[in-house]
């Protein structure tokens, strides 16, 4: 071990300071900075939410359209969105709750639309059509079944909540 001292410059003394109170006041302005770009990631999102939309008993055989406005949050930005569903009681007396979004380009499709179809959801954009669980009629422009909602029923209201991919299979009508 030596006993010599360590020698510290005046030049390094003042390297050493400069870069101290430098990097200090960098991460004073920056960590703002950086905490408002990021936070609004952070935020949960109201997106995957069930959100009340129709009385039970409002619900029929025949498809309805019903549709839902909510606060929706994105990012920075906060809006209302309102989104909608075509929704039936099938034969065994489930609730089925359909995307209206037509699975080829994304025009709102209608339920009975096209009069020679009256049992099928039909697309006004390029006669798209749909049996009434949501699968695409073959040789028309869609090429897979409109999305499912998923659901909830709480105290006889219906909620729903993000489309999702619908497991029919062909052959279903
Ligand atoms: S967008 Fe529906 S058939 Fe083309």
């Amino acid at each position: 071990m030596s006993d010599k001292k360590q020698q510290v410059s005046r030049r390094q003394f003042l390297n050493y300071s400069l870069t101290g109170v430098g990097g200090f006041m960098a991460a004073s302005v920056l960590a703002p900075m950086i905490r408002f770009a990021v936070d609004p990631v952070l935020q949960a999102s109201t997106d995957g939410d069930m959100q009340p939309v129709v009385d039970v008993s409002e619900i029929t055989e025949e498809p309805q359209r019903f549709d839902w406005t909510f606060e929706q949050v994105d990012g920075w930005y906060t809006s209302n969105a309102t989104h909608s569903a075509w929704v039936y009681k099938d034969e065994n007396g489930d609730i089925v709750a359909l995307s209206p979004t037509c699975k080829h380009l994304g025009c709102a499709v209608n339920w009975a639309g096209n009069p020679d179809y009256p049992d099928q959801f039909f697309c006004p954009c390029h006669d798209g059509r749909y049996y009434k669980n949501g699968l695409n009629v073959p040789n028309t422009p869609p090429s897979a079944a409109l999305d499912l909602y998923e659901f909830e029923v709480r105290e006889g209201t219906l909620y729903l909540g993000s489309p999702v991919e619908n497991p029919v299979e062909k052959g279903g009508a």
